[in-house]
């Protein structure tokens, strides 16, 4: 089965556990948003938007949303309230846009060279003052045979990897609320909000 096939099968069966649902209020926790953030923001994208629990919460507010998604399953559900891009349809977003971008329990999904193929696209779609607000999980201590990687299925990033790629792609650090840490796993959640330079 491809990892397209596998996250189609999770949309198809609603898998809560895996497409999670993270909402907007926990959104503006992880990522230090604020209620005039969102408000004096018009235009939203999310990569990887599973349960599409955020998409929805901003078309409430009357938010102009953009969803992109690896399956064609989860697009389908929001395509009432978003306009939707497959993830290999990503470099024809709109340049200039977007001023605020989420990308949230998806890198740990996902191969070194699709972040950068988001993070290359995302910065460009953003709005002078766009912000692009990504989480990715390490683990202290982490090696190739990691237990993490192998049990779960996980790819874990270092701080240094992932802004190797940042730098790359023309972005730049505007903050990073604190790692986070947690007592049921070794992982650690990393979020960073970045600009284009
Ligand atoms: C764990 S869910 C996270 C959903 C949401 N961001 C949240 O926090 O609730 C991961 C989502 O990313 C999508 N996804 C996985 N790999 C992807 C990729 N390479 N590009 C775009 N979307 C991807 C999955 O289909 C799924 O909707």
């Amino acid at each position: 089965m491809s990892v397209k096939e596998w996250w189609d099968n999770c949309h198809k069966t609603n898998n809560e556990k895996y497409l999670t649902g993270t909402n907007l209020e926990s959104y503006k926790i992880h990522y230090q948003l604020s209620n005039e953030d969102i408000d004096n923001a018009d235009v939203f994208l999310e990569v990887g938007i599973g349960l599409g629990t955020a998409i929805r919460d901003l078309h409430i507010k009357s938010k102009t949303v953009y969803a992109v998604d690896i399956s064609e399953e989860a697009l389908a559900k929001v395509g009432d309230v978003a306009i939707t891009y497959n993830i290999n349809d990503i470099a024809e977003l709109p340049t200039n846009t977007i001023d605020i971008a989420f990308c949230h329990l998806v890198f740990q999904h996902t191969d070194k060279k699709n972040i950068e193929v988001i993070i290359e696209n995302v910065l460009k779609s953003l709005s002078m003052d766009g912000k692009f607000c990504i989480q990715f999980a390490d683990a202290p201590g982490r090696n190739e045979e990691s237990d993490l990687c192998k049990e779960k299925g996980g790819m874990l990033y270092s701080r240094d990897e992932i802004l190797e790629i940042v730098y790359r792609c023309n972005g730049k650090i505007l903050w990073e609320p604190a790692i986070q840490k947690f007592d049921f796993t070794q992982a650690w959640w990393h979020k960073i909000v970045l600009r284009k330079v």
